[in-house]
């Protein structure tokens, strides 16, 4: 300290004998606190250097400006959304815990990617919702597009006409990129996850934040409309999770938080904004789905057994959510396990994704068989372009131009995995006992709804091409 104090006095010029004579005590104290100033300016330097080096990729100052703007976008998200499990300060207390991981993070120099990346983590920890959601319904749809739209305020708005709604590592990517190369199918954002989440979020509750997504797309419709009368063109959201991702489900209208189970999903909400929704659902063997989704997921899970995957890390992943599962099975109905955000959270692993029967039977309760399309991934690896094909025919569209096929027949598969699976190998042989233990009931249940004529098949589809 006394060395700091010499060097800040160093700094300040100093004067002469007969200015000194002539100075006042105003003037003295004047130096006094620039004196003081100094010495602050000096001492924060030094902290913020150690600061930043221990930091790496963040300035201290943007380290600090940081912290502020999240303390201060917690504390309103906090005032303007309660929590549903009713914690005051929750939302807050997970900024605050969530920042020193995300700060070590090198790919987040950006606040605003910084913050979503925050809002996504902290939806996963906490169910922070206005109660009072609008119902989202929407309006008449026009007669002269084919995509459900309308016009509002002199502008058109539009919500998607086909919904890929699930299962993540089932291909939804791989096949999304393809419905596109049809002429009447408008490429755009693939994942809004605003029916999944995003709704929950900060001030985006409204249908327009969801059209906001479709923007491009809107465009595109809109000039064809207006300038040949007719638009053809269709767009889709697919979003993954949707089809099961219903965590937030105490915050939905209609869902009382007694409840133990919901009774309104992601499903009535599509369906009470579009009636006529053609619904796509991509499935995979759920122990090959979960183990491809560990395999991909290394980097964005923050937990050991990610960063460094290995047949026993997941092998011990496994045990614990099973046993978790198992636990809750005993007590309440699947349906009540398959949809409790606190067992979810409980589970570093997506382990009730995979429990497809009891996500597809709120889908089958407001969709009629005609609007629900079921595409196994293991038959559409092996049958691409004709499965493509079929999700066309589906979808209502004309068939694609020949030279269309040819593309897509020369096309690499897009989001494919194989060099992290050939590294690490195949999951132990007890894993997958345990796994298929664990499924089997639902698996059961699948191919019982499948046999019954629940879903129209996607191979069913083909044969009639
Ligand atoms: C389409 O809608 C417009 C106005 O909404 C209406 O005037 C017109 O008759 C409709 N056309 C058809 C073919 O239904
Ligand atoms: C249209 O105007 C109404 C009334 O001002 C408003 O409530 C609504 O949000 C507006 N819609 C859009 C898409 O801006
Ligand atoms: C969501 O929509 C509302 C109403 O149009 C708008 O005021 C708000 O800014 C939007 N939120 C975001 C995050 O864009
Ligand atoms: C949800 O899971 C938690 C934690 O495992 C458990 O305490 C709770 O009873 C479960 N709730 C229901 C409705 O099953």
């Amino acid at each position: 300290m006394a060395a700091l104090l010499r060097v800040a006095y160093a700094i300040v010029p100093s004067q002469t004998h007969s200015d000194s004579i002539m100075m006042s005590s105003v003037q003295r104290n004047c130096r006094q606190r620039t004196m003081v100033v100094i010495l602050t300016i000096v001492v924060l330097s030094v902290l913020f250097t150690i600061l930043y080096w221990s930091t790496g990729d963040f300035s201290a100052g943007q380290l600090l400006e940081k912290h502020f703007k999240f303390s201060k976008a917690a504390q309103s998200l906090d005032t303007e959304y309660h929590t549903c499990a009713a914690q005051p300060g929750a939302i807050k207390r997970g900024v605050l815990s969530a920042l020193p991981s995300y700060r070590a993070r090198p790919a987040t120099n950006d606040l605003d990617l910084m913050k979503k990346m925050l809002i996504n983590r902290l939806t996963d920890d906490y169910c922070y919702c206005k109660r009072m959601i609008p119902s989202h319904t929407s309006p008449a749809f026009l007669n002269n597009t084919r995509n459900p739209c309308w016009w509002e305020n002199g502008s058109m708005q539009c919500l998607p006409y086909f919904y890929i709604i699930g299962f993540s590592k089932c291909a939804t990517t791989d096949m999304y990129s393809n419905l596109v190369w049809h002429p009447s199918v408008i490429s755009g954002q693939k994942e809004p996850h605003w029916i999944d989440y995003l709704r929950f979020v900060e001030n985006r509750m409204y249908l327009q934040n969801y059209t906001a997504h479709f923007k491009d797309m809107i465009g595109k419709i809109e000039m064809s409309a207006f300038s040949k009368g007719y638009s053809h063109g269709v767009f889709g959201d697919a979003t993954p999770c949707t089809a099961w991702y219903s965590l937030y489900w105490p915050c939905f209208q209609g869902n009382q938080l007694s409840l133990q189970e919901p009774e309104y999903t992601n499903a009535d909400v599509v369906h009470r904004m579009v009636p006529t929704a053609k619904i796509i659902v991509m499935i995979r063997d759920p122990i090959d789905r979960l183990y491809s989704r560990y395999l991909t997921w290394r980097m964005k899970v923050p937990h050991a057994a990610y960063q460094r995957p290995s047949p026993e890390a997941f092998h011990k992943l496994c045990v614990h959510a099973v046993a978790l599962y198992q636990q809750c099975l005993k007590q309440g109905s699947p349906r009540q396990c398959a949809y409790n955000g606190t067992l979810y959270t409980q589970v570093i692993l997506r382990l009730q994704e995979g429990m497809y029967s009891v996500f597809l039977k709120d889908w089958i309760r407001v969709f009629p068989k005609r609007q629900i399309l079921l595409v196994s991934f293991e038959h559409y690896i092996k049958y691409k372009v004709e499965t493509v094909s079929a999700v066309w025919s589906f979808l209502e569209l004309e068939p694609a131009p020949e030279k269309t096929l040819d593309k897509l027949r020369k096309k690499a598969p897009v989001n494919n995995q194989n060099n992290v699976y050939e590294t690490v190998g195949d999951m132990l042989p007890e894993t997958r006992s345990l796994l298929e233990q664990f499924y089997k009931p639902f698996q059961e249940e699948l191919l019982d709804m499948i046999k019954t004529g629940t879903f129209t098949l996607a191979r069913d589809l083909i044969k009639s091409l």
